[in-house]
């Protein structure tokens, strides 16, 4: 994890285009190997997914653990100011694309992909909205989410388009960002 944490300190976050296809490479380039993730892995007991920090630096990116049970997922959303690129570490991801509709806010299904075991993906919604979910019926997921500039908020929308803005938190901050 050190090697992709000082691959992405270097990264020229200001150029977003460039920034985004760094990232990517570098993701792909990530060694996906248990005992480098496993520190910061964590499940929890009620909610949809556990989010787990793995650093955080200010104004630039944060990285997360993403740790899923199975069949969990998260609420239909957006990621308001930022962009994210993630990898599935262990096992398999859903993701559904929402469209907000023309005649109003709400947002409709417009797609689902699958994202496999190594794959990496944008979190990048071209059409809006979306929202993850561990496929399997039978095993928990792992994904490592990058997000720059570090994803604050998000947009939480429901079928009849009722909108709400949360701050994010995090189940298990990193040891770095108690110091
Ligand atoms: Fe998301």
């Amino acid at each position: 994890m050190d090697r992709l944490i000082r691959k992405l300190d270097i990264i020229s976050w200001a150029n977003p285009y460039q920034a985004k296809r760094d990232l990517y490479q570098y993701l792909m380039d990530y060694e996906n190997n248990e005992d480098d993730w496993r520190g910061f892995y964590h499940l929890n007991e009620n909610e949809g997914y556990s989010r787990n920090e793995i650093r955080t630096k200010p104004g630039q990116y944060n990285v997360a653990l993403m740790c899923w049970r199975p069949n969990q997922g998260n609420k239909i959303h957006d990621h308001c100011e930022s962009f994210g690129l993630f990898k599935v570490l262990r096992g398999c991801l859903e993701e559904e694309h929402h469209i907000c509709r023309e005649d109003g806010d709400a947002v409709v299904h417009h797609a689902d992909i699958l994202i496999e075991e190594n794959h990496v993906n944008s979190l990048e919604s071209f059409t809006g909205f979306h929202r993850l979910k561990n496929h399997s019926d039978d095993d928990v997921a792992v994904s490592l989410h990058v997000y720059a500039p570090p994803l604050e908020k998000c947009t939480f929308i429901d079928e009849e388009g009722k909108r709400c803005v949360v701050s994010m938190r995090f189940a298990t901050k990193s040891v770095q960002e108690q110091e």
